[in-house]
């Protein structure tokens, strides 16, 4: 484990500005615990509050077009997350590749677009439960990187991975330690073959059912450097219990 371990938010769509109070007591928590690094990713309509209300965590989105700017009706540029006080977006998320057929390719043009604006990237990759069945769950998320991760000069220092199994998310169901330890070695591995020595200090996050009775035996497991929680980052009550197995393994 890192020694600061990385906690993201993804509130995906949910939130409204009532929940802001969330977010705040998020924030406030995070002042007291900082072994830990704290980010949420609202939906974009409270990145600018959220941004505003908490002075400590990270805030960033949960996707962004490609392109720079231009005739993209309802899409969001990485520079207009930026402006509205993101600091890093979720691409590649496993919902955005199966509810809008988002490719490697496109994972791979959205995370270089969010570095070109200044935005760090958290990449998402993760095997079906079939392809686990099937034995092929490395081979999968190591073609996923392949295909996605951003390159370039400085790429490896401002992206993270994500590893989330499709069907652990939001079922209550994980893998064992045992498994994660193994994808994340994998991953390492990866990402050394794509970055050379930079691969190795590349943060990944597993995900997947996070809740703070799993977390920290989840955070424990080899090559974890934090989490990405969905369901449970919605109440600051569950993401804090989150946050706190979270600092007390940083501390070690
Ligand atoms: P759950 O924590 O609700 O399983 O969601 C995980 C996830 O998809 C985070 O991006």
């Amino acid at each position: 484990m890192a020694l600061r371990p990385y906690i993201v938010g993804n509130w995906k769509m949910h939130g409204t500005r009532a929940m802001l109070s969330e977010a705040r007591a998020i924030d406030r928590a995070a002042e007291r615990l900082l072994k830990a690094e704290v980010a949420l990713a609202p939906p974009y309509t409270l990145i600018h509050a959220t941004r505003k209300e908490a002075t400590l965590i990270g805030v960033g989105a949960q996707d962004c077009h490609a392109a720079e700017g231009g005739a993209h009706t309802g899409d969001i540029s990485a520079a207009m997350l930026k402006d509205a006080g993101a600091g890093f977006v979720i691409v590649g998320h496993s919902e955005r590749r199966a509810d809008h057929g988002e490719t490697d390719a496109v994972v791979k043009a959205k995370a270089e677009a969010a570095l070109g604006a200044g935005l760090s990237a958290i990449v998402c990759v993760g095997e079906t439960e079939a392809e686990r069945d099937a034995g092929k769950a490395e081979a999968v998320v190591s073609a996923q990187l392949e295909g996605s991760l951003p390159t370039g000069d400085g790429a490896a220092e401002k992206v993270t991975v994500a590893y989330e199994p499709v069907w652990a998310i939001g079922t209550g169901r994980t893998p064992t330690v045992e498994d994660v330890g193994a994808m994340h070695r994998s991953i390492r591995q990866t990402l050394e073959r794509i970055y050379g020595e930079a691969g190795a200090q590349v943060r990944i996050l597993y995900g997947g059912s996070v809740k703070p009775d799993n977390a920290a035996e989840l955070l424990a497991a080899d090559e974890v450097g934090g989490a990405l929680v969905g369901g449970a980052s919605l109440t600051a009550e569950q993401f804090l219990g989150i946050i706190v197995a979270a600092a007390e393994l940083g501390e070690h």
